[in-house]
């Protein structure tokens, strides 16, 4: 099972970024729930603060969206199951300083230019594998994930809204609703992470082993 988590860091000079609240606790989380179930599990991780958790497979440090991309691409052909918890950042600047801005050079405007989209991009080479996105949201989280797993041919996206008191970034909790594209959404309660993590994995491995089946 191959995990990414926290968030990416896009560098405008060498002391400053562009990055979102991620923390990588909903990842770590999958990560744990995974090794507990048995998995092999490999993490692929934006910076974060917080311990990995033990027994992982590999883990793999990364900054921006792009080595979050190819470190992914390295690893996909070892995973049945891929569950990108990551906050990617969508963007990144056009040209990053070489030194740091000073004061007086301040640009008037910052050019940005599109990250790839890794489930995009991982998408031909997909094959039976089970991928499993997350939408955080502020506001209609169900409908807009609905349509993220179809424009990215998802087989599971985990909903949230973000804005909700107890869900989203720098907590313990979540409460989220699980969609697949041939039965209704699954809304869940207020829950610990792991918790959660422990219901996505367990759904994730029913569908890779369904597929393993003759
Ligand atoms: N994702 C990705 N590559 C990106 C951005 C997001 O693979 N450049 C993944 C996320 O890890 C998540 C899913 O796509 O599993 C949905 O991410 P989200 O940020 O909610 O969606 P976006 O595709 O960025 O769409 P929008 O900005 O319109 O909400």
């Amino acid at each position: 099972m191959l995990v990414s988590a926290g968030p990416t860091r896009e560098f405008v000079d060498p002391v400053r970024f562009l990055s979102n609240r991620s923390t990588g606790r909903m990842g770590f989380a999958v990560a744990r729930a995974g090794v507990e179930a048995g998995h092999e599990v490999a993490l692929v991780c934006g910076p974060v603060s917080i311990e990995p958790p033990s027994g992982l497979f590999a883990l793999d440090n990364v900054v921006s969206a792009r080595d979050m991309l190819a470190a992914l691409e390295a690893r996909l052909e070892w995973c049945d199951i891929l569950v990108m918890t990551a906050a990617v950042a969508d963007f990144r600047p056009e040209a990053p300083a070489a030194r740091k801005i000073r004061k007086g050079e301040m640009p008037e405007c910052l050019r940005l230019v599109p990250n790839p989209d890794i489930l995009a991009a991982l998408a031909p080479r997909k094959g039976d594998r089970v991928f499993v996105g997350f939408a955080a949201e502020t506001g209609d989280a169900v409908d807009s994930a609905a349509s993220k797993m179809r424009r990215k041919g998802l087989d599971m996206i985990v909903a949230n809204d973000v804005t909700r008191p107890g869900a989203g970034f720098a907590v313990d909790t979540n409460e989220a609703a699980i969609l697949t594209p041939d039965a209704p959404p699954q809304a869940l309660p207020l829950m610990p992470k792991i918790e959660l993590a422990r219901i996505i994995v367990d759904r994730a491995a029913r569908l890779a082993d369904a597929r393993r089946r003759p």
